[in-house]
This record gives structure tokens, C-alpha cells and sequence, in this order.
């Protein structure tokens, strides 16, 4: 252990722990030595399978029989640095979590291939994890990864309880993965480690072809999958709930109002917000991606609230409303916001087991350019505009997407498995319409410049048709009202 020079306060509430910049005390060897003993058994022995234990086995095995014979590896990921010594908040990769239940960083799931004497091939799954602190090496009180500074782990034999995978020590895997020989595949974009270590032995093109299949893996949910997306949905009402009770706090401070009340429930009831909140008042409901969030919200105005928990099983819900800040929309809001409401149902209407993936898409549209040529915003007949794309001027996004774990889920799916696919029973996706007259558009009359409104609900297909996961958030503008009057009371 290094000696380390005293430090300029020895007298300061710091802690002591091991640092390069020697600005705390030196450890003497009697603390070290009673700093190895005098600590309870916590091991825990009696630990159940996470509950997706069994479909995340299925999903391995899936992958298995896609791949034989090669070696796969999964990270989880690392932690990024935020400034100096402290991280963002660490959220493991996709990839990892829907395979294995487990959201540990540095975390690495390892495929490796096998054979059995009858020829037939498969892998061994190998769950790769940071094992618990060292007592003996004072690892765990001098490191800055040691469990007195950043919580306890779960041992390898109780990850191996809660997976139902064999687990090993992560520290040693990139060096043995650079010495291993045979075709291997990773997923890259989360762990720099790994894939340095692997660096002569991937292609990029093979890379994606894995990255490609975990992502169609997971266009079709299991029940057990549905079922998260539920909750996610269910606390997402609730959020909504709580930021229309707040409206006049926001109004008397800033659409931050609106986002730190939605983080709350996210963050006591799920584990996080599954993207950030566009909290989008007045104008602001005209920019996509509006997550500042440092607006005023006026009575008169409208407000677009589009905000999903992420449970803590890392499924996201996406659901957006536009709520009138007083709680009555105006006449020329009601307008606009019934015309978006039947696109919506139109939307809804085509989604189904057996449908194009695009006919959502086209229906919503459909709507939203017969509206545009009857207020005379744009010159008809209907068909040329769709033909041409001109609604597109204020329609300006595409209808939905698929929703699950990423709120924009299945992203590197292929086309021809989802935007050119066809829908299928357990696919989840979300149909949101909207139509925004940005402030500076010249093209519409004054009135309407600054007026934005999505409604986003994320709708499952089902073996006959579509059940709305959300639908216990107002649609209708009628709803909406009374859904609003009776929450402020
Ligand atoms: N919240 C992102 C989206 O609606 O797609
Ligand atoms: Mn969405
Ligand atoms: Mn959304």
C-alpha cells in the first residue's frame, strides 16, 4: 500500500480513501489490517429468479441458433464521466438487459460456442460481472469502486441465483477474449474496453448483422413484456395526473415546473424518465424536440406534454396530450385539436394484425391533409397534397414507432421487418399525429403561428385488433376538460 503525504486539513469531514492526489491521510498498517475483519456474512442464499428469467433464457436461445458456432458478446456498458469525478446515471444497453434481466455496468454477457458429440451446435451462456469488494486487499474501502463508496453487489453466486446463468469475473475477460481464437461478434457502441479487446477479430459489417437481430428479437413482446409496458403506461397517467394539479405552480414559475413534477413520479415509481420530457408550452409545442423546458406557461395557451416513465425493467411508455393551461381550449385550439383527435382515431383504426406497417401512417395523414385543404392552408384536392407531401409542412413527423425498451424501440430493425412489415399480435407502437404552425410561418393566418398539438398513445396489436395501453388518459377535448376540471377541483 503507498505511502500518501498528509494532507493540508487532516482535521476535514473527507473521509479517508485512497487517492492519486494524496489529499488524504496515509493508511497505517494497524487500520489496514482492522479494516480486513469484524464484518457479517450478508451473502444471501435464498434469492428467486428475476421473473423474466425464463424469457430471457428463450431469447439467448434464439440467438444461439442464429449464430452457431460463433462467439457473441454483449456489454452492458460503462459508466461516462459528467464532469471530473462524477458519471451520468448509468443505464445498462438494451442489448444486455433484454438477454439477461441484469442492468450492472461493466457487465458482459459472453456466448460462447460449443459442440455436442452428435455435431449439434450451441453456446454456453457466461454472464461476466464485477464480483464483490475484496476485504483482504482493502479494495473495497480504497477503491473508488469499492463497495463502501458505491453500495453493495450482488456476489457471483447470487447473480448466478437471480439470472440462472454461470457468472464470472469481468476483469478478466478482455484479456481473455483477445487471446481466444474463432469467429466472434459483439455489440458495439457500449464498452470501448471490449471492443478494443476484440478489435483484429470483427468486422463491422458482422457486428451489425447481431446488433440487427437483437433489435427484430424484440419487435414482438411477450406477455410478460406487455405487462411492463403497462405499468410504464400506468404511472405515465399518473405523472400526467400530477402535472395537471401543479399547472398553476408552473405558471407561476417555468415549464421546469412541469418536468421536475413528472421526474418525481418517474423516479419514486419507476426507474427513470425513458427520455426527456418535452414540457412544451405556447410556441414551444411547434419545436419537436423542445426538452430546455425553461418557458413560461400563460393561461390561453396550450400545453404539449410528452413524457413516459421507464419502469424498473427499463420499459418506456411514450405518451403525449395537449392540455389547455386554463383548462378550456379556445375555439380555433378545439379546431385544430379535434382535427389531430380523428387523425389519431383513424390512425388507431388501421392497426392490426395483417396491416402494413405504413397503413397507421397513411390513414393519420390522410386526415390531417383533408383538414389543412378545408381551412385553405393548402391548395387541394387531397390526393395531389398526399402525392406531393405538402402537409408535411406542418404534419412534419412520422406517425409512430415501436415502443418498448427504447422509446423509439427496434431502431436498427430491418425495413423490410418493420416500416415495410407487416403487424403482428404482441408488436407495441405508437400512433401520434399532430399538426404545428410554427410562429414564423407566414403561410397561415396569424392566429394559427405558434399553435402546436400531438396526441401519442401507445397502442398494442392483438390477435383481433389493437387494445390502447393509455387510454385511461382523456382523449377527446370534451374529456380532456372535464378530466382537468375535476383535477384541479
Ligand atoms: N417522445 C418521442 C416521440 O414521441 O417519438
Ligand atoms: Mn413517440
Ligand atoms: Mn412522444
Amino acid at each position: 500500500m503507498t505511502e500518501q503525504p498528509a494532507p493540508e486539513n487532516p482535521e476535514g469531514d473527507e473521509p479517508i480513501k485512497q487517492r492519486k492526489n494524496g489529499l488524504y491521510p496515509a493508511v497505517s498498517d494497524e487500520l489496514a489490517e482492522n479494516m480486513k475483519s469484524g464484518w457479517a456474512d450478508t451473502e444471501q442464499r435464498d434469492l428467486r429468479p428475476i421473473p423474466q428469467a425464463e424469457q430471457t433464457a428463450r431469447r439467448r436461445a434464439e440467438l444461439s441458433a442464429r449464430f452457431p458456432g460463433e462467439r457473441l458478446v454483449i456489454p452492458a456498458g460503462n459508466l461516462r464521466t459528467r464532469s471530473n469525478d462524477t458519471e451520468y446515471a448509468f443505464r445498462a444497453s438494451t442489448e444486455y438487459a433484454y438477454l439477461t434481466g441484469d442492468q450492472t455496468q461493466d457487465g458482459v454477457l459472453v456466448l460462447e460456442p460449443t459442440a455436442s458429440p452428435d455435431g449439434q451446435k450451441g453456446h454456453d451462456a457466461t454472464l461476466y460481472l464485477l464480483p464483490r469488494s475484496s476485504r483482504e486487499n482493502g479494495e473495497f474501502w480504497l477503491d473508488g469502486m469499492g463497495e463502501l463508496w458505491v453500495g453493495r453487489r450482488n456476489s457471483l453466486a447470487e447473480a448466478e441465483r437471480l439470472y440462472g446463468l454461470p457468472c464470472a469475473d469481468v476483469r478478466k475477460l478482455a484479456e481473455a477474449l483477445a487471446a481466444a481464437t474463432g469467429p466472434v461478434r459483439v455489440v458495439r457502441g457500449h464498452d470501448a474496453g471490449i471492443e478494443a479487446a476484440l478489435t483484429d477479430k470483427v468486422t463491422a459489417e458482422r457486428d451489425e448483422e447481431l446488433r440487427v437481430f437483437i433489435s427484430e428479437q424484440r419487435l414482438v413482446k411477450d406477455e410478460f413484456e406487455i405487462g411492463e409496458l403497462q405499468k410504464a403506461v400506468d404511472s405515465t397517467v399518473r405523472g400526467f395526473e400530477d402535472v395537471v394539479k401543479v399547472l398553476d405552480k408552473a405558471e407561476a414559475t417555468s415549464e421546469r415546473y412541469i418536468e421536475g413534477t413528472f421526474f418525481l413520479r418517474a423516479r419514486v415509481e419507476g426507474n427513470d424518465i425513458g427520455y426527456g420530457s418535452i414540457c412544451a408550452a405556447g410556441p414551444h409545442a411547434t419545436t419537436l424536440h423542445w426538452v430546455r423546458n425553461d418557458g413560461p406557461v400563460r393561461s390561453g395557451e396550450l400545453l404539449l406534454l410528452d413524457a413516459g416513465v421507464e419502469t424498473h425493467t427499463l420499459y418506456t411508455a411514450d405518451v403525449t396530450r395537449t392540455l389547455p393551461v386554463n383548462g378550456r381550449y379556445t375555439e380555433l385550439q378545439r379546431k385544430i385539436y379535434d382535427a389531430v383527435y380523428e387523425a389519431q382515431e383513424a390512425g388507431i383504426a388501421a392497426v392490426k394484425p395483417g396491416a402494413k406497417y405504413s397503413e397507421f401512417h397513411d390513414a393519420a395523414q390522410r386526415v390531417l391533409a383533408e383538414k389543412l385543404v378545408e381551412w385553405g392552408l393548402v391548395e387541394g384536392p387531397v390526393e395531389r397534397v398526399l402525392e406531393l407531401g405538402l402537409q408535411r409542412r406542418w404534419t412534419l413527423h412520422g406517425t409512430g414507432h415501436m415502443l418498448g425498451m427504447d422509446v423509439h424501440d427496434c431502431a436498427v430493425a430491418r425495413r423490410e421487418t418493420y416500416v415495410e412489415g407487416v403487424l403482428e399480435p404482441g408488436m407495441v407502437l405508437t400512433v401520434e399525429p399532430g399538426l404545428y404552425f410554427q410562429a414564423d410561418d407566414l403561410t397561415v393566418p396569424e392566429e394559427y403561428r405558434g399553435i402546436g398539438v400531438r396526441i401519442e398513445d401507445d397502442i398494442l396489436v392483438t390477435e383481433d385488433g389493437n387494445r390502447n395501453l393509455s387510454d385511461a388518459l382523456p382523449r377527446t377535448s370534451a374529456d380532456v376538460e372535464a378530466w382537468m376540471a375535476a383535477l384541479k377541483g
